[in-house]
């Protein structure tokens, strides 16, 4: 069945004028891009968007590099979209992804173990939690496929 998660591309591939691109390949890679915007997070925002990581040594720079500058979020819709979008991004050290998973979003776009370009949720319930954060205006209801 259908399934959606939410993808971000984050300020370092926004900033590199990579956007385009990654949408492209999320649609080549059978996506599809049920809703996007284009915003910037402020302090408060990403801390509660991230609020699992906080006390993690990383949090901080994390949260100062989510707010550096707009981002794009989007809804994406596939079958086995939450696992398929985290294949595509590849391992979250966008170092580590260069050498294990060379044609991934993180290795082509992203930086280092923070600035890896994407995002995206880790299940089903993360996805419509972080759906709601990004999009509150779509209903619940039409994110929740035929059961
Ligand atoms: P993301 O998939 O958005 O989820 C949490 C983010 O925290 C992750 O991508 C990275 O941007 C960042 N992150 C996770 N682990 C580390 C780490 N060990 N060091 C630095 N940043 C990290």
């Amino acid at each position: 069945t259908l399934e959606r998660t939410l993808g971000l591309i984050k300020p370092d591939a926004v900033r590199a004028g990579k956007s385009r691109e990654i949408m492209q390949l999320a649609e080549l890679s059978g996506f599809q891009l049920l809703a996007k915007k284009t915003l910037q997070l402020s302090q408060e925002r990403a801390e509660e968007f991230y609020a699992e990581h906080q006390g993690k040594p990383f949090f901080p720079g994390l949260v100062g590099f989510m707010t550096s500058g707009p981002l794009y979020a989007m809804v994406l819709g596939r079958e086995d979209a939450v696992k398929s979008w985290r294949g595509l991004m590849g391992p979250t050290n966008s170092l580590t992804a260069r050498e294990q998973q060379p044609t991934c979003l993180r290795a082509l776009y992203g930086t280092n173990g923070t600035q890896n370009a994407t995002h995206g949720s880790d299940s089903s319930a993360s996805a419509n939690r972080e759906i709601a954060f990004f999009f509150p205006e779509l209903q619940p209801d039409a994110l929740e496929g035929p059961e």
